[in-house]
């Protein structure tokens, strides 16, 4: 795979998207997106994958949307261009993906990292939704998934003010998982891909569509998802193995079936 502005590199059994426009602090341009998503979802069909990492540079994981190439832009070419629609499906990428995030995540840089599933930042990472200082609001999902991550006086904060928040801060609102020294942060990413590439992938699969149902459903149709999901397990060749290899007290040996 071969792009512009992004990176893949496939090892083990995971892969790591590197944004990669530097110049920019990682501006999320039109093509980038195209790109990333593209990406997203080949590795998504791909057997060798099984996590997958989002990551920038230790400047920035992305400084939001290209300012300059919505600029001059009217509403009617922002609806035609409908750019953030694209950004939806990678919400429907299947596999888990991890944020590995160090400086700058801000706009649409940090509406990225809310579509990710584990959040592993760097000491210097920066969090915020700086989009009223530019005369707009955020507008790839920030005051829906902001609000429902840290609820809606932090969310309010962040989206009014326009003010960035540390890493520290963003790990006690609840915004990531783990803060490591600048040094560490794409290490402890990937030592976190190799754990998750490590469990039965349709368990996996299973458990991150049924914990996202939880967004978007009631208490009781999620739970009633939760279940089937659950019982669906049931017919495959890998809950058969880790249930033996438990009695047996042996290592499971996932197929994947
Ligand atoms: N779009 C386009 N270019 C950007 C950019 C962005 N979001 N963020 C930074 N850049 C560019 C700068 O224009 C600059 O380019 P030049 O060298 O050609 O001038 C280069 O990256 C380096 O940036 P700075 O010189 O500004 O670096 P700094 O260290 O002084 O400041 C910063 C860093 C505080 C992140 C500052 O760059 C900044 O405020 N960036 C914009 C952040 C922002 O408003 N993001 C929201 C965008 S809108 C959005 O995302 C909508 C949405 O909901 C999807």
């Amino acid at each position: 795979m071969s792009y512009a502005h992004i990176i893949v590199l496939q090892q083990d059994l995971y892969a790591v998207v590197q944004i990669n426009r530097p110049e920019v602090l990682n501006a999320l341009n039109v093509t980038l997106m195209h790109e990333l998503v593209d990406a997203l979802e080949s590795l998504d069909t791909s057997p060798e994958v099984r996590c997958i990492i989002i990551t920038g540079n230790e400047k920035a994981f992305a400084a939001g949307a290209d300012i300059k190439e919505m600029a001059e832009a009217s509403s009617m070419e922002m609806l035609q261009r409908d750019q953030f629609a694209r950004w939806d499906r990678i919400r429907k990428i299947r596999k888990p993906l991890i944020a590995a995030v160090s400086g700058f995540a801000l706009g649409g840089g940090c509406e990225l990292v809310m579509t990710c599933d584990l959040v592993v930042a760097s000491e210097t990472a920066l969090f915020g939704q700086p989009e009223i200082n530019i005369g707009v609001m955020p507008g790839a999902g920030g005051t829906q998934r902001l609000t429902r991550a840290v609820g809606k006086v932090k969310a309010m904060e962040m989206i009014l003010t326009g003010r960035m928040i540390s890493a520290a801060e963003a790990l006690q609102w609840g915004l990531i998982n783990k803060v490591v020294p600048v040094e560490y942060y794409l290490e402890e990413a990937k030592s976190w891909a190799s754990e998750i590439a490590s469990k039965p992938p349709i368990a996996v699969r299973l458990a991150k569509e049924s914990v996202l149902k939880a967004f978007d459903t009631t208490i009781e149709g999620g739970l009633e998802f939760e279940r089937k999901n659950f019982y669906l397990l049931f017919s495959s060749e890998d809950q058969k193995e880790g249930m033996s290899a438990f009695s047996q007290k042996r290592k499971p040996e996932w197929k994947a079936k």
